[in-house]
């Protein structure tokens, strides 16, 4: 039997350091994450500064921590993979660094990777074959956008989003209404206490064939629900904030893949750790078609992801020079 290739995967580009390792791009050994949230939770953001100095002060105890989880030291490993695009620059250049440094002192190939086609690698981390063509739907705090995936490194954007990311309009309408932060995972809960008596806000509805993206409208139209009803159920509110906002994800994801004739979605990033999308996302489906998410620990952001997708770049020898640069955008 051939031996595995055992690769690194460093993840720095916002708010969560992560470190981890995967045997031959599909066996998580060890998933370590850091995530910095309470750090940044009295701002109701990422604040780029205070991201960047938490990254660099976790991140070497990360990689001890996720080599040992898996049982290996730096020799053992065959390729060391880290995001270096996109997301904030003083973040990303934490990890790059770091995985430069492991790469020139071990002698073993340095693998630059997409944050954004890393998440959409996430649910081939848990027992299925990595396979294309599918459509991606790729939602997150930073990006809310649609591909069609024909192979590694091999994707086109069909739409995204013209103002703010899914996940943004859930942590401003939570902040808005002081509910804590990040806002996905508090609004969700918060939402399950008004099933069926949510407000009903109007639909998204851009022009037929549009694909793209946009919630800035949404948003307004519950701020100004809440200065015209200051008495109105929270509950009511961010539940009918919450339908709008996945169900626009779902018309447009299923309409991409009908359009084009693919039968296979992939829902990466953050939002897709929402239980009420994954169950829409399963309701709109018909037969023959299928929809592919990660478990929601694999949804928000971490390295097994950057050292999964590595691999591919790896084994297909597109590996990078100790110059390679972060970049801001994709
Ligand atoms: O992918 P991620 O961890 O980080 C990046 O943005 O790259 O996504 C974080 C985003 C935040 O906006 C957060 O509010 C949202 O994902 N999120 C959710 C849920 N869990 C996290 N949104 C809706 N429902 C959730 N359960």
């Amino acid at each position: 039997m051939d031996k595995p290739v055992l690769g690194l995967g460093l993840e720095s580009s916002c708010d969560e350091t992560a470190a981890a390792v995967v045997r031959d791009g599909r066996t998580v050994l060890s998933n370590i994450i850091s995530s910095q949230v309470d750090l940044h939770r009295d701002y109701y953001g990422v604040v780029p500064e205070i991201a960047s100095r938490a990254h660099l002060e976790t991140i070497n105890l990360l990689i001890e921590r996720a080599l040992r989880g898996a049982g290996i030291s730096f020799g053992d490993l065959d390729y060391v993979a880290a995001t270096s695009r996109p997301g904030l620059i003083g973040s990303l250049m934490i990890a790059l660094q770091s995985a430069k440094v492991i790469s020139y002192t071990m002698e073993i190939p340095l693998v630059p990777v997409n944050h954004l086609e890393a998440h959409l690698y996430a649910p081939f981390l848990e027992g299925r074959e990595l396979f294309f063509p599918w459509i991606g739907l790729l939602v997150s705090g930073g990006n809310t956008a649609l591909y069609h995936v024909r192979g590694v490194g091999d994707m086109d954007v069909i739409g995204r989003t013209v103002d703010d990311a899914a996940g943004e309009a859930f942590d401003k309408i939570a902040k808005y209404m002081e509910l804590g932060y990040p806002g996905g995972p508090v609004i969700e809960k918060l939402a399950l206490g008004a099933e069926g008596k949510g407000v009903l806000f109007p639909k998204i509805l851009p022009e037929p064939g549009d694909t793209r993206f946009s919630y800035s409208g949404i948003k307004t139209a519950v701020i100004n629900y809440l200065k015209m009803n200051p008495g109105a159920d929270p509950a009511a509110v961010v539940h009918g904030f919450q339908e709008r906002v996945l169900e626009l994800l779902v018309r447009r994801a299923f309409a991409a893949a009908r359009e084009r004739g693919i039968r296979s979605l992939v829902v990466a990033g953050g939002v897709a750790a929402n239980g009420r999308l994954r169950r829409m996302l399963a309701e709109e489906a018909r037969a023959g078609e299928e929809v592919i998410v990660a478990s929601p620990g694999l949804c928000t952001d971490n390295a097994a992801m950057v050292a999964g997708i590595g691999y591919h770049y790896f084994a297909s020898g597109k590996t990078a020079s100790l110059d390679a640069d972060v970049h801001a955008r994709v």
